[in-house]
């Protein structure tokens, strides 16, 4: 069989010039592990989250001679996901490049999923994240991440129902992420102050995120609007310019959050707990119930044990990590090449 020259831009051998087209051999079969994000971040309603590299989804795509996606297994603490492709977020988001770039060929899918479901910590965008990052190391010409974004956006909407970002392009490329634009997407990987931790605390709990977001009013207050508006730029600009202050001032959410908090049980406590313990700021991960705090480094344990308490007092167990807010996003972690 004709294999082509497997050194990318290698010279002719010998001064035979036995192909001019001298790309790497491609894999077939890449598996991808993208990570868990925090949405929303309390100011950036559907445009500002992180990864959360703790915990994410792993999946294996494999060419296919057969057309089409074929989701062949969904393991781990997947629950009863969808099989049926266009149901299914990493499904949908493969439809979606197939769609795009007319590839002749199929994928067969494996997810093992590592983020619970109904979490609100991203499980729905990282599947769809690490089925575009796996089948774009087995194409002949990989896409550039932007596109992989708006792919794993389609997949994205199949769970939530709505098209959003915040969840997507941390977990894409790792990080404090500013999404603008949806049909244009521009990302922007936001530096966060050095010592700055996230607290993440998970209520083993469900909460549907297409019912957290259909219990939202679709008309926001001016002062609230103002409000909201200073914060997303105070926040930003204290990342920016590493003014904690700033940050501490403006780690607040005045518009999303007072219409979810009730369908978190704890939540007025878990908070008030996290800022007495000297966060910088807490609020919902996402469509929650998981709760996020910023905290320097030296208070993150305190954050952590005083939020999980508040949690337990209402009885309910939780899981915990405190991670760094300078992270990779999805990465191909296994390649297999004929
Ligand atoms: N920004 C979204 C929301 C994240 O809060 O509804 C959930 O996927």
């Amino acid at each position: 069989r004709h294999r082509r020259g497997r050194i990318r831009g290698s010279p002719a051998v010998g001064g035979l010039s036995w192909s001019t087209d001298v790309s790497v051999a491609r894999p077939h079969r890449a598996t991808a592990f993208a990570p868990a994000s925090v949405g929303n971040v309390a100011v950036g309603f559907d445009i500002l989250g992180f990864s959360v590299d703790a915990l994410g989804d792993t999946v294996t795509v494999t060419r296919s001679l057969s057309p089409g996606v074929r989701i062949l297994s969904a393991r781990g603490v997947a629950g009863d996901l969808p099989t049926e492709p266009a149901l299914n977020t990493a499904g949908r988001a493969l439809l979606a490049m197939q769609e795009a770039m007319h590839l002749p060929f199929g994928f067969d899918v494996e997810i093992e999923k590592g983020i619970p479901l109904g979490s609100g910590l991203g499980g729905s965008a990282a599947s769809a994240v690490g089925a575009v990052v796996a089948a774009n190391a087995v194409l002949d010409q990989p896409c550039g991440k932007i596109e992989l974004l708006k792919f794993a956006m389609q997949g994205e909407a199949v769970a939530s129902g709505s098209l959003h970002v915040d969840n997507i392009s941390p977990s894409l490329f790792g990080g404090l992420v500013l999404t603008v634009g949806i049909d244009d997407p521009r990302v922007k990987q936001i530096p966060v102050p050095e010592n700055v931790r996230a607290v993440i605390v998970h209520p083993r709990m469900f909460l549907s995120t297409k019912e957290a977001r259909s219990i939202l009013s679709a008309r926001v207050n001016m002062s609230d609007f103002v409000w909201q508006t200073a914060n997303l730029a105070g926040f930003i600009a204290g990342c920016y310019t590493d003014d904690l202050d700033l940050i501490r001032a403006s780690l607040e959410d005045v518009v999303i959050e007072p219409q979810r908090q009730s369908m978190i049980p704890g939540f007025a406590e878990v908070r008030a707990a996290a800022m007495q313990a000297g966060a910088l700021g807490c609020s919902i991960s996402g469509a929650g119930p998981t709760m996020f705090a910023w905290a320097i480094e030296a208070q993150t344990s305190i954050v952590r044990d005083a939020m999980c308490a508040a949690f337990e007092a209402v009885g309910i167990d939780v899981d915990q990590w405190i991670i760094d807010l300078r992270s990779e996003g999805a990465r191909v972690v296994s390649e297999l090449t004929r």
